[in-house]
């Protein structure tokens, strides 16, 4: 067994210090990239091959080994990876390969150093995780779109200051955050255009001097392009930092989601019921229904907030090129992919069982002077200047504060107190429907324009 024999031991005498070992160690964490280090590997090795500097018998050799480590894994899953000695998951395959395969392992390495490898592994591993984070967006925006779709007339008061403002349609209210994670998607996609490209040639830092055709080993892995600089492209963990920027971003949204939905299925607001599948009770108050879902959600940001954080500072006062404390990069990178994709998750299957209480909703949206703005503009139809046209509106409100009445429950020739402009018609001005109605331009919440945006995002997906 070539266990616990160190990669660089030629250059040592003494034996290195147990702590220090196991300080030293990322194997506990970064054997979630062994697949992707295998790939590498079988890359690698079709590129030494193609170059001569291996024989046709060593390459074969090689990557059979190489496909015997990935179907051991397979079958035998983690267990696979239990090795307590080896100091990280490229030094883990190296001697699982020299074990399995004997001296002829001992050339892969050629033209290679951890450096560049680990960097290429780490992208490829990113690659999949970004691509399942789009999927797992995807499922939210979807889960939203159905929602909206079961509730097509539903309105909703919309807030400032969480204060009343004005009546909106329930499905804008989901299309809000339909945009949102469109904008996620986008930005994902753009950080995997950046994070496609391969730095493995770049050796150490310098780059490598046998002749390893490096497109040939990049259209292996499905890179889009290799790197121009090797001392860039061995220190490079810009795409990590992209990564986390904009899992952060997906973060916010969600919490901001969750935020809205844990005030609307209070008591106090009661727009919404979440379902039993994703509420907790109290071990003591009987009659508690907790949105621990969501708040666990709008709890998880703040971690994705520090991996992004973590990951600046990491790289920030690093001299080039590669410095030991870029294994730090792996962990912020691996719990901000499993935080994101979950917490995704858990929002698409709250979406999907949520029942709005229409008839509660409406009736919040109907009071409060809601259509207080809706006045003032129909004062400006009749020629008033929105400015005086305010005022009026707002007299109206604090006389109708002043008796307990909403503006269309006021006489007619009490409103025309505050403006002789106002006729018979103005009641009709005042509905709820043609406070929506009359939102018609683009971006608003009229239902004509609701149901076109409806469609247009449905088309998008
Ligand atoms: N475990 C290391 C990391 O994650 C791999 C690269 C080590 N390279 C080195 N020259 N020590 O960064």
């Amino acid at each position: 067994m070539t266990e616990g024999k160190k990669l660089w031991g030629g250059r040592f005498t003494g034996q290195i210090d147990p702590g220090f070992a196991r300080f030293n160690r990322s194997f506990g964490f970064d054997r979630r990239l062994f697949e992707a280090d295998v790939m590498g590997s079988l890359a690698h090795c079709d590129g030494l091959f193609a170059a001569g500097v291996i024989s046709d018998a060593e390459n074969v050799a090689i990557a059979d080994g190489l496909l015997w480590l990935l179907a051991r894994w397979h079958e035998a899953g983690d267990s696979f990876l239990a090795d307590e000695s080896a100091e990280d998951v490229h030094s883990f395959i190296e001697s699982r390969l020299i074990d399995r395969v004997g001296d002829v392992g001992r050339r892969l390495h050629t033209g290679r150093s951890r450096n560049d490898q680990v960097a290429t592994a780490l992208r490829l591993w990113l690659r999949d995780e970004t691509a399942r984070a789009d999927a797992a967006l995807r499922g939210v925006q979807t889960a939203l779109l159905d929602l909206a779709d079961s509730h097509a007339d539903a309105v909703l008061p919309g807030y400032t200051h969480l204060q009343r403002a004005q009546p909106v349609l329930f499905a804008h209210w989901c299309l809000a955050y339909f945009e949102m994670f469109a904008r996620d998607r986008e930005r994902l996609s753009e950080a995997r255009r950046r994070m496609n490209v391969m730095p493995l040639g770049s050796a150490a830092l310098a780059g490598t001097s046998h002749p390893i055709d490096r497109e040939r080993v990049a259209r292996f892995l499905g890179f889009d392009s290799v790197s121009r600089n090797s001392l860039d492209a061995v220190s490079d963990r810009d795409f990590c930092v992209e990564f986390a920027s904009a899992s952060a971003l997906v973060m916010a949204h969600l919490s901001r989601l969750a935020e809205d939905l844990i005030v609307y299925a209070t008591t106090e607001f009661g727009f919404v019921e979440l379902s039993d599948a994703v509420a907790t009770g109290s071990s003591l108050m009987p009659q508690k229904k907790n949105p621990d879902a969501l708040e666990l959600v709008r709890g998880k940001s703040a971690r994705v907030f520090g991996h992004a954080l973590a990951l600046l500072a990491l790289i920030k006062g690093l001299p080039l090129t590669y410095n030991k404390d870029m294994q730090e990069d792996k962990e912020a990178v691996f719990d901000t992919a499993d935080t994101v994709r979950e917490s995704l998750d858990v929002t698409a299957t709250v979406l999907r069982n949520v029942r709005l209480r229409e008839a509660r909703a409406r009736d919040a949206a109907s009071v409060g002077y809601m259509n207080a703005t809706e006045m003032a503009d129909y004062l400006v139809r009749r020629g008033v200047p929105f400015r005086e046209a305010h005022e009026a509106a707002g007299r109206m409100v604090l006389h109708g504060l002043s008796k307990g009445l909403e503006l269309h429950e006021l006489e007619l020739e009490e409103l025309q107190e505050f403006s002789p402009l106002v006729s018979e018609d103005v009641y009709e001005a005042l509905s709820l429907e043609q406070t929506l109605a009359t939102k018609s331009q683009a971006g608003g919440t009229s239902p004509g324009r609701v149901r076109e945006a409806l469609a247009a995002a449905r088309a998008s997906l």
